[in-house]
């Protein structure tokens, strides 16, 4: 049945439904919490299997159909779908632009307008829209030939089954890519990795894998989105002049687009779009290999046309690959601060992610297996933004007869203490706390990093020294080196060792949250340890709270609390407690304040954006601490909105709404005033 003829009720719900999910999926604005939706969903589904001839193929609830009967059938595209040239650096990016200036005849220094955007990584597809209806799915293929996968373009929620408002072209054939989310690549694996399925290798492929499914169930139940980057074919219509303005126009008519575009002219803006994205790119909930800059203006990109299969007018400008191809020279066994031992592979080095890699994480031995791990193989190196690089993949086919097994050690390889693993955990440990030394040294590098007491100037090398030459053992030992001893090592001159004892001596004032951190307790990092200094008050409560108490704290589950209970629970971890204070370690302590009474009591705050200076969990914590409350998305209710850098529709929408935005520099200082040590 044709939609207009339907009857008003299922009419209305189906257009009701369908805002929903273009704010949800779209907009990435949901305006109604996802139970109400699931509720009026049902409703529908109710109505229409009461009354099947109300069904519409443009129905919310008809996105899941039958398989194709023959396999999927080729398209060949009307216009075809081109690739584009590459750009590796700066230089490259302006030979570019220098092309363009000297084809269009325009002086060298003249500006003119590019469209920059993110290049996704997935697959490039092309949606047939006729009279607003979506009629055809197909992948690119060849760039001539590509394949039909309407039944399963129509089950991804970000693709309007039916284009909304009007004005749009009779005939429409709009092109982007179609991806995966990180997280639901990750949790699709975990799930497969459970069960003993076949993995993906990364979330392009499972996206190209789910895509090419015969079975739009299955598609259907792949966390799959898409973006629009341009039009192809448009008929009975007209479009805008430039690309910008007609993204933005299918952006009005139901079609996501990426909400990272931007305009930029000279060399020097579209280098910092460069930067900001490359810092932002391992944030972004889905993958970009790199960015895409194009002539913004039609009649310039028609002048300028095509060489073989890419246009003139753009270019890719890729980021350096975060995977490579190396070899594991052999692998061997650190000891962490809570002697967890931890296999690292030796790599011979190789250049990934922008830098050399020597060494990657191999995680536990359960990792090892999991991988097939052998030492001599040759393995593929991840390495993302300043993430801790690691081994992804053997290349079992590369594997020479001299590959040797990797043998888990049964003595810790710094103390010869037992190694025990505890059954059900992944993890192995060294049985011999502090008197290991490698422990003893994570735990004081611990003790004075930036977070707990802040001991600047006493840095890793120095404590290697200070614990090799036995100068110190125990926390407490800072405090009683001196002058004469330190002027004894190398490289440490009279102003230096004075500097350092002067900020010894400073940071013994210190805050009960960072004290309680600084102790290295399983588990317990900042926002914990904050959380029980706001909460108790006094550290001898915390002392004397049972694991059950202890779960009371925001945030507390029973793991930590048991964490906290034992550790709190042995003598000599009293006595190192004990040892500091005497030493003049304080910090000031009293009653917990009530609730209501904290500064920010009853205020509603929303984070958007990144947040360079402290980063969202950060923020959020101290929010809290100061008894706001900190939610997703920005209503009327809400009091104060901290904007980061690319901050986006939540800040526009409170700009809408009136109501306060910080930057994070306001904020920070905000804090400060509040008496927030930032
Ligand atoms: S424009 C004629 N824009 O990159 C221009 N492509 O290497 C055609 N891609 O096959 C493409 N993000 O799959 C364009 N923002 C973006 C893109 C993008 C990803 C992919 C696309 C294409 C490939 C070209």
């Amino acid at each position: 049945m044709s939609v207009d003829k339907l009857p008003q009720e299922i009419q209305q719900l189906c257009e009701e439904l369908d805002l929903h999910n273009y704010r949800y999926h779209v907009l990435d604005e949901p305006s109604i919490p996802d139970a109400h939706y699931d509720k009026l969903f049902k409703q529908l589904q109710v109505w229409e299997k009461d009354n099947p001839e109300w069904v519409s193929a443009q129905s919310p609830t008809q996105r899941v159909g039958a398989k194709p009967k023959n396999g999927f059938s080729q398209i060949t595209h009307e216009m075809p779908m081109l690739s584009l040239d590459n750009a590796f650096d700066g230089a490259e990016l302006g030979e570019f632009s220098k092309r363009i200036n000297e084809r269009l005849g325009l002086a060298v220094d003249k500006e003119i307008e590019y469209a920059c955007e993110p290049k996704l990584d997935g697959i490039a597809v092309s949606l047939l829209y006729e009279k607003g209806v979506l009629i055809r799915g197909a992948t690119r293929g060849d760039g001539t030939v590509g394949e039909d996968i309407t039944h399963n373009v129509r089950t991804i929620a970000s693709i309007p089954l039916k284009l909304r408002g009007e004005g749009y072209p009779d005939k429409l054939e709009v092109r982007g890519e179609i991806y995966m989310l990180k997280a639901g690549f990750k949790a699709m694996n975990e799930q497969a990795a459970k069960i003993g399925d076949k993995l993906f290798v990364n979330p392009r492929n499972a996206a190209a894998g789910s895509i090419r499914q015969l079975d739009p169930r299955i598609t259907a139940r792949r966390p799959l989105e898409m973006c629009c980057y341009s039009v192809g074919v448009v008929e009975g219509g007209e479009i805008p002049e430039d690309h910008i303005a007609t993204l933005k126009l299918l952006n009005s008519w139901g079609l996501k687009i990426n909400p990272h575009l931007i305009s930029a002219s000279g060399i020097a803006d579209k280098l910092s779009y460069i930067e900001k994205m490359q810092q932002l790119r391992d944030q972004l909930p889905y993958e970009i290999d790199g960015l895409v800059f194009k002539v913004n203006n039609y009649h310039l990109q028609q002048r300028l046309g095509f060489i073989s299969r890419a246009p003139r007018w753009a270019i890719a400008y890729k980021f350096p690959a975060q995977e490579a191809l190396t070899k594991v020279e052999k692998v061997e066994f650190q000891v962490g601060r809570t002697g967890a031992i931890t296999p690292v592979a030796r790599l011979t080095p190789v250049f990934v992610g922008g830098v050399t890699v020597s060494n990657a994480t191999l995680h536990n031995m359960d990792e090892i297996e999991r991988l097939g791990l052998k030492v001599g193989d040759t393995v593929v190196v991840h390495r993302a933004g300043d993430v801790i690089p690691k081994v992804v993949r053997v290349i079992t086919e590369k594997r020479t007869e001299n590959s040797e097994a990797v043998v888990f050690p049964t003595l810790c390889p710094v103390c010869d203490s037992q190694i025990v693993r505890i059954e059900g955990e992944a993890i192995s440990r060294c049985s011999g706390g502090l008197t290991c030394a490698a422990q003893r040294k994570e735990a004081l590098i611990h003790y004075v990093s930036k977070k707990a007491l802040d001991i600047d100037g006493l840095g890793e090398k120095l404590i290697d020294t200070l614990v090799s030459k036995e100068m110190v053992a125990k926390f407490d030992d800072i405090y009683y080196l001196t002058k004469t001893n330190l002027m004894r090592l190398e490289r440490m001159g009279d102003k230096s060792v004075d500097k350092l004892l002067a900020t010894i001596e400073r940071t013994k004032q210190t805050t009960l949250a960072r004290f309680i951190y600084a102790l290295g307790i399983r588990e317990v990092g900042e926002a914990t340890a904050r959380n029980l200094s706001v909460e108790f008050g006094f550290l001898d409560r915390v002392i004397a709270a049972d694991a059950e108490r202890l779960e009371q704290v925001t945030d507390v589950g029973p793991i930590v609390a048991k964490h906290l209970a034992s550790f709190f629970a042995q003598a000599h971890n009293i006595e190192v407690i004990e040892s500091l204070r005497k030493a003049g370690v304080n910090w000031p302590e009293g009653e917990p304040i009530a609730v209501e009474e904290l500064a920010l009591a009853g205020k509603v705050y929303v984070l958007t954006g990144t947040l360079e200076m402290m980063g969202r969990s950060e923020a959020k914590a101290h929010l809290q601490e100061l008894g706001a409350k900190v939610s997703g998305s920005v209503s009327k209710k809400t009091d104060c909105v901290v904007a980061g850098s690319a901050a986006g529709s939540k800040l526009t929408k409170a700009q809408d709404l009136g109501i306060e935005v910080l930057t994070e520099q306001e904020f920070v200082l905000f804090l400060q005033s509040l008496g927030v040590v930032v």
